[in-house]
Parts: structure tokens; C-alpha cells; sequence
């Protein structure tokens, strides 16, 4: 959603911002501009609706000199997308130019207000009322640049990662983040801003994560100033980015969400590492031995999480409730912000988020922290506003997730879940000795065993291109393998756009039975586990009514595969663990037939990576 990138430095400003406004094409956008200060003192404003491709092209005959500027794509909320709702937005006065990411909830009465005064507005959006407001500020009591932004940044409710360029100034930059992620990148004698580190990895490791209500003051020949809205000094560690190129680049795949897939096998070796230890007998996570007494006597977990990490904690729930013994609640953290829940200071909220950044989840988390509630993240993006909104945590480890539709930060989720319950167990004295064994000689099996399944990566692309044709498709899975069924649908309707649900497969018959037909390919998770012959007889139910049944079986199976229109099989594994490679085929399934429908599987319309807007 929305993505920011700044340069102030000795280079041409423009190929280092297009460059890294291309490294976060991944969080999805519909139009893209840029704001230059050029050489002959100009401040050259581009935009366009579409790809920043589309923006290349726009700007190919333009001045694009420079060696400050900032640069923007744009997932339209205030407005629709097109190239005068894109930003930058200029001031009034011609002077500022602003990027924004966020959602300015007061910007009705603050636009009132200054329309009031005579300021015309030219866009729709929320942004343009924040440069307005900056420069009306600046003009009327003749404020500098940084002091009217405080000012301006006190009457704003809402969420933003800004910056701002000053036609008069140009040799500096000014940020500012409440909400919204912000990255300062420090090189030599240069200066980079980005809503991640992807954009800044290239040119430098050194970083400053900005923190809510920061202003950074970018000069140039300066060391970065980091200040409140009162101007009060605020301390930032320089850290270095733990990040290379090669993880946030294709490297041969024709997608990143391909990619990604394949990478499973490695994400939960890396995810696992010095974790599990085979040779140790043991599961051990640092969350939990620092945090021992705080978790082993939680009265009860809430697991908070949004879209495919909502799944990922319905597949945590049954885990810690097997195994630990301790009653879990699984919310969708959108709505758990709004529902007045019942919490205290005996319940652990387990947050789960790839980006970190989520909206919902974070306003989850502040809200179960207000009313005592102990929180434990669990994440993917290193350094991300959710982990330091939580009180402990443990990373999944897998690497930047570039593709919309998330693939190996699902696995690194149920596999840290996976580990939590274990390591807790043991502590509760819930799970036999054999059991833990067992489980962990499996856990660390299953990279191999996912290897083994890619290898059906031809096999499931020939299915695939049978199915294309389909507007619906039903999933049915039970027990663990039900949040498998709802996130092999997630993930067909993401990137295919084909309807797709997903219900635990006894309540077929409680409704959906009613939708089946020789149109409805049903996609059936039938693997030899306690609940097979139930499912069996869904197969038959589904049969009789003439749908078409791709399965997900287990190896040595021969029942369903004589029932099946079409299957794929999966290495044996214990029940528990089985979401960790049934999810793979359902993932490819969506994958090759989003790409025999010719979509755009990385950027599907309407997503974003991460949700930084309510
Ligand atoms: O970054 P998060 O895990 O908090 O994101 C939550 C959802 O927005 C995300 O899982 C979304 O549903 C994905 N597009 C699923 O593929």
C-alpha cells in the first residue's frame, strides 16, 4: 500500500528513485509520480495513473535533473486513481511538494476550513490537504519549513509517512511518520528515505527505523536530526539492515509469488534454525524462556491477525489447544479493535503479521495493551512497527515476501505456532515425551518433504489448465486441514479472481451442497488421517452431483485417487503437521491458473502487501 522513496545526495536523483519506487511495486499501487528540485532550480512534479513503467515513459522527455527529490505510488483511497489524485501534491503557492502514505481522517474539516480561506484544492485526496495546511501555516505566520510541518502535524488525526521538498531549500528533506512505516538510509554524503529498506539496501546498510510522531531533518553535509512535534530531541540508533538484493529479486522465477513457493523448502530451515534441535531433543524459542512464567500461566491466548495470517492462527489455535492445554480465541484483529472485548492482565495476545505493518492488527495490539493483555508478535518483517508495539515475539525468519498473495510467510507462521506449542507443552508438562520426539524428528523432516512435493510442480500446472475454465470453486479440508481449505480459496480469489470458498467439509451439507453442480470444481483435502473416511464421504456426496474433485491424498493412497477427477499427492507427515505441505499444491494451483488466466499474479488488482489504512 502506498510506497515512499526520497534521495538527497551527489547522484541524479531521478533513476534512484524510480529504481526504488520499482523495489516497492510489491505493495501494490495504481499510479506512481515524482517531485524533482532540478539543477536549474526548478521544483518538476510527474505523475501519471498506471506502472511506474507508464511514469518512464511519461517522463522520458521531461528534465529529470537533480539530486534531491521524492517519489510515490499510490493505492488510491481519497479520490480515484488517476494522475491529479496521484501525489506528489503541490502547495498552493507552488513551493512544497508532499508525499503521504496513510489516511488523514479529519481532512474533511481541515479542507473546509482552508477552502474557508480561499485555498483552491486541485485533488480528491486527503494528501493535498496536509501540503495546504503546511504551507498555510508556513506563509501565515512565517514559520519555518520544520516548525510548520509541527504545527500542521498537531491538527492532523489520522495516519501518515510523509515527506516534503521546499522549492527554496533544496538541500533538504523533511519526514515525518505517525502509523505508517518510515526508513531513513544514511550513505556517504547521501541520504535515503523509504516506506521499507528495499528502496535504500542497494546504496547503503545504514538505517534509522523512524518511531510515531518522529520528524526526521534530512540536510545535506548534515547528520540526520530526528525531533518531535514539540521540537523535543529524540534518540535513534543507527541500525544496519540485515537484507540483501538477492532476497528481494526474482532470481530466474517468472514471478516472486513462484519464487517464493519454491523457496518453502529453505524459509523453514532458516525458520527452524537453532530452534529445533534434533540432536538436542528440544524446541526451544528465546520468547519463551524469557517470558516463561507469563506464558506457562496465561489464562487463555487470543490470536489476533488479518487475512492469511487469520488462517495461519486458526491452525496455531488447535496446536496450543492439543498440545498446551490452554483455551484459544482466534479474532480477525479488525474487528476485535471495534468489539469492546473482555481482556486482562492473565491473557497473552498472540499478534501474527508478515508485514508487521498491518492497520487492524496494530490498533489490536494497543488496545489489548491498554487493558493489560501480555503481547507476543509473531512476524516477518524485521524491525516493523508490530514486533516493537509487542511485549516479546519470535521472527518467522523467511525472508522479504515480495508477491501479494503470501506463500512462505503462511508456512513460517504455522511452523513458528508449531514451535510455540511444542516449546510450551514441555514447560506445561502437557505433551508425552514420545509425542515431543516424534514432533520434532517430523518438524524438521518437512523441508525435505516439501522438496519432494515441488517436484509435482508439472503435474499440478496440467491441472491447473483443466480448471481455468471455472467461475467458482468450493475447498473442502477438516480439523487442521480446514484453515488450509480457506487459504488455498484466499489465494485462488486473489490472484485469479475467481470465486472460491472455503468450509470445513461437514458443513458442505449445511448449504454450500446447494451451489455444487458439474460447473463447481471442489477442491478436497482427504489426506489418511483420524477424519479420512468423513471425508470420504464427502467425496461420494459430491460425486453424486456430478462436480469435479481434485484431491489432496496421501501418498499411499488408492480410494480417493479412484474417486478423484485429479490428485496430488503428499508425503506422509503426522496430522498436526500436514497444513505445512498440503497448503503448497493449493498455492501452485492458484498460481498456474491465475497465470493461464494471464493475470498480473504479483500485483493483483486492488491488494496490497501490507494494509497500513483501516
Ligand atoms: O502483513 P499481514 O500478515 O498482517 O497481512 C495480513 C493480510 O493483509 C494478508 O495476509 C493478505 O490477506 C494477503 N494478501 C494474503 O495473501
Amino acid at each position: 500500500m502506498c510506497g515512499i522513496v526520497g534521495y538527497l545526495g551527489k547522484r541524479n536523483a531521478y533513476p534512484v528513485l524510480i529504481k526504488g519506487l520499482k523495489r516497492l511495486e510489491y505493495r501494490g499501487y495504481d499510479s506512481a509520480g515524482v517531485a524533482l528540485l532540478t539543477e536549474n532550480g526548478d521544483l518538476r512534479v510527474y505523475k501519471t495513473k498506471g506502472k511506474v513503467s507508464d511514469l518512464e515513459s511519461f517522463a522520458s522527455d521531461k528534465d529529470t535533473t537533480g539530486c534531491v527529490g521524492i517519489a510515490h505510488t499510490r493505492w488510491a483511497t481519497h479520490g480515484e486513481p488517476n494522475s491529479t489524485n496521484a501525489h506528489p501534491h503541490i502547495s498552493y503557492t507552488g513551493n512544497l511538494a508532499i508525499i503521504h502514505n496513510g489516511i488523514i481522517e479529519n481532512y474533511a474539516v481541515l479542507k473546509k476550513q482552508l477552502q474557508e480561506k480561499g485555498i483552491e484544492f486541485k485533488s480528491n485526496t486527503d494528501t493535498e490537504v496536509l501540503v495546504q495546511l503546511i504551507e498555510y501555516v508556513r506563509t501565515r505566520k512565517n514559520f519555518d519549513l520544520l516548525t510548520s510541518v509541527q504545527v500542521a502535524l498537531r491538527a492532523v488525526i489520522g495516519a501518515y509517512a510523509i515527506a516534503i521538498l521546499d522549492k527554496d531549500d533544496p538541500d533538504q528533506i523533511i519526514a515525518a511518520r505517525k502509523s505508517s512505516p518510515l526508513v531513513v538510509g544514511i550513505g556517504e554524503e547521501e541520504f535515503f528515505l523509504g516506506s521499507d529498506a528495499s528502496p535504500i539496501i542497494e546504496y547503503t546498510d545504514k538505517v534509522i527505523y523512524l518511531d510515531d510522531k518522529d520528524i526526521a531533518v534530512i540536510r545535506r553535509n548534515k547528520e540526520v536530526e530526528v525531533v518531535d512535534f514539540h521540537n523535543a530531541k529524540m534518540n535513534h540508533d543507527i541500525t544496519k539492515v540485515e537484507l540483501n538484493l538477492a532476497q528481494i529479486e526474482k532470481g530466474g522465477f517468472p514471478h516472486f509469488m513462484l519464487k517464493e513457493i519454491f523457496e518453502q523448502p529453505d524459509c523453514l530451515r532458516d525458520c527452524m534454525r537453532g530452534r529445533v534441535n534434533v540432536d538436542a531433543n528440544n524446541v526451544v524459542l528465546s520468547a519463551i524462556i524469557d517470558n516463561k512464567e507469563r506464558l506457562m500461566n496465561a489464562r487463555r491466548f487470543i490470536i489476533i491477525a488479518c487475512g492469511t495470517s487469520w488462517h495461519a492462527g486458526l491452525i496455531g489455535k488447535q496446536l496450543i489447544e492439543n498440545y498446551c492445554q490452554i483455551p484459544v480465541e482466534v479474532e480477525y484483529a479488525s474487528e476485535f479493535r471495534y468489539s469492546n472485548p473482555v481482556i486482562n492482565e492473565k491473557d497473552v495476545v498472540i499478534a501474527i503479521s508478515q508485514s508487521g505493518e498491518t492497520a487492524d492488527t496494530l490498533a489490536a495490539i494497543e488496545l489489548a495493551k491498554k487493558r493489560g493483555a501480555f503481547i507476543y508478535g509473531i512476524c516477518n518483517a524485521i524491525g516493523s512497527s508490530i514486533p516493537r508495539a509487542t511485549h516479546t515475539g519470535s521472527y518467522i525468519h523467511v525472508g522479504p515476501e515480495i508477491g501479494v498473495a503470501s506463500t512462505k510467510a503462511f508456512t513460517g507462521q504455522v511452523t513458528v505456532l508449531t514451535m510455540l506449542a511444542l516449546a510450551l507443552a514441555k514447560e506445561r508438562n502437557t505433551i508425552s515425551n514420545e509425542e515431543y520426539l516424534s514432533l520434532i524428528a517430523e518438524l524438521d523432516a518437512i523441508p525435505n518433504k516439501m522438496v519432494e512435493l515441488l517436484e509435482q510442480g508439472e503435474k499440478i500446472k496440467e491441472i491447473s489448465r483443466i480448471f481455468t475454465y471455472a467461475r467458482n470453486f468450493l475447498y473442502l479440508g477438516r480439523g487442521y486441514n480446514y484453515p488450509v481449505a480457506l487459504e488455498g480459496a484466499l489465494k485462488l480469489k486473489e490472484i485469479s479472481y475467481i470465486h472460491a470458498e472455503g468450509y470445513p467439509a461437514a458443513e458442505m451439507k449445511h448449504g454450500p451442497i446447494a451451489l455444487i453442480d458439474e460447473e463447481m470444481p471442489v477442491v478436497v483435502i482427504a489426506t489418511k488421517n483420524v477424519l479420512y473416511e468423513k471425508v470420504l464421504s464427502n467425496i461420494q456426496e459430491i460425486k453424486a452431483r456430478h462436480a469435479r474433485v481434485i484431491a489432496i491424498v496421501s501418498k499411499d493412497d488408492v480410494t480417493v485417487k479412484n474417486m478423484a477427477d485429479a490428485y496430488i499427492e503428499l508425503p506422509h507427515t503426522m496430522e498436526c503437521l500436514e497444513p505445512l505441505l498440503a497448503t503448497i499444491p493449493l498455492q501452485m494451483l492458484a498460481y498456474y491458473i491465475a497465470v493461464c488466466k494471464g493475470k498480473d499474479v504479483d500485483q493483483p488488482r486492488n491488494l496490497a502487501k501490507s494494509v497500513t489504512v483501516e
